[in-house]
């Protein structure tokens, strides 16, 4: 039998026609769109069409998907009273877990996976702002229709329209994060969706492998870093004593990027613009020294800023709580989990693999 590698690392495991990163290159293509033309040219909304259908709509085509997001962004009342009484200080990521489990008991399970991504894209920034204001006793506030997805996400988190260069950053977030091909929380979709469970489960089991610091986990991590280090002068020692420690700088490195994440650029040139100067000035600091002290110790690999390290400039920029920025990103990324769940239902045959086994044999209860 052949050895896989250790994580599976390099290995096809499937055909996808929904998005294809070229990690020599640096670049991430949406069903034969480049991410740098898409992001901040066409609306968040357009991008899920493309990922779910596999063209641009049409605009009669993205009024009406904008209707139905704004339709479905209520959330049912028993999710609300979980939102209510659940733990001020649980993560948010597990908040979701459990807001998308009771969502699916007052649900239909039958419904087409379109329409269940569809309903679930819709009340994810719903879930969140519910339980940020709720863990603050702050008033809540109701989903506005006629504001777009990420207008309507700050709206609700802050009380406040949203100022336009505000939305139109985590807009342009939302469509850099909304698919990454074979990332671990969405084969994890295609996985549980290959048993023919329903799409709820399959969301669930995304959220949940979204939620470890390697994959989703680290833009909180990023944060908290750029605060511990402070100033600029302070980078390099600090970087250089967790490199020695052993520790990983988080926000760098990538399985399939050997260069710069294209997604880290986009966000670079977004934060310059929005985020506070020290913080941009602490975090370009920090990225050069850590490409240098990492380039140093592992001259076989090329470690740059993934997608986590300037997501975190940005979603703190606009007003996300830093504990806020995985489940930010799972807003995201759930039309690109409910592309992949479709796509796998298109041609369904349950993913199996085979381990080795290494174990001891022959052993008798008698000797
Ligand atoms: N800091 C320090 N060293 C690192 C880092 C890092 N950020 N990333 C990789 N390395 C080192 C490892 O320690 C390892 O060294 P060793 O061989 O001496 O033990 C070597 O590079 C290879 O590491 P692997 O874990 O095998 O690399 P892999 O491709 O599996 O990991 C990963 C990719 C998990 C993203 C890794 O780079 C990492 O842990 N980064 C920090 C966490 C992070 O930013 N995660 C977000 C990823 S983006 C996303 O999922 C949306």
């Amino acid at each position: 039998m052949l050895h896989a590698p250790k994580g599976l690392d390099g290995i096809v495991v499937t055909t996808t026609q929904i998005s294809k990163i070229d990690g020599q290159a640096g670049k991430l293509i949406y069903r034969g769109y480049d991410i740098a033309q898409l992001a901040g040219n066409v609306p968040f909304e357009a991008v899920a069409h493309l990922l779910w259908r596999g063209r641009l709509p049409s605009p009669d085509e993205l009024k009406s998907l904008k209707n139905k997001l704004a339709e479905n962004r209520y959330v049912p009342n028993n999710v609300m009273a979980f939102l209510e009484t659940a733990p001020r200080d649980a993560n948010p990521l597990s908040i979701l877990r459990t807001a998308v489990s009771i969502a699916g008991l007052h649900s239909s399970e039958n419904l087409p996976a379109l329409e269940t991504g569809l309903i679930l894209t819709a009340q994810f920034p719903t879930i969140l702002a519910m339980y940020h204001r709720s863990r603050r006793r702050e008033r809540l506030v109701l989903p506005r229709g006629d504001l777009d997805h990420a207008s309507n996400y700050l709206y609700m988190l802050s009380g406040i329209p949203p100022k336009e260069a505000h939305a139109r950053a985590l807009d342009s977030y939302f469509t850099l994060l909304a698919d990454h091909s074979l990332n671990a929380s969405t084969f994890a979709a295609r996985v549980a969706t290959s048993t023919l469970t329903d799409v709820y489960s399959a969301i669930i089991a995304a959220v949940c492998t979204l939620k470890g610091p390697l994959h989703g986990g680290a833009p909180t991590e990023v944060w908290e870093m750029l605060q511990e280090i402070g100033e600029p002068l302070r980078a390099e020692r600090w970087l250089n004593e967790r490199v020695e420690k052993g520790e990983r700088i988080m926000g760098f490195g990538h399985r399939i990027y050997r260069t710069e994440d294209p997604r880290s650029r986009i966000l670079k040139s977004i934060a310059k613009q929005i985020a506070n100067p020290k913080t941009f000035e602490l975090a370009s600091t920090v990225e050069a020294k850590a490409r240098k002290i990492l380039q140093a110790r592992h001259p076989e690999r090329a470690l740059d800023t993934n997608v986590e390290f300037y997501s975190s400039l940005v979603l703190n920029a606009v007003g996300i709580p830093s504990d806020m920025f995985t489940a930010t990103f799972a807003s995201a990324r759930v039309v690109g989990w409910t592309a992949h769940i479709i796509e796998q239902l298109s041609d369904n045959r349950l993913i199996r693999p085979s381990a080795e086994y290494v174990g001891p044999e022959g052993l008798s209860l008698t000797s």
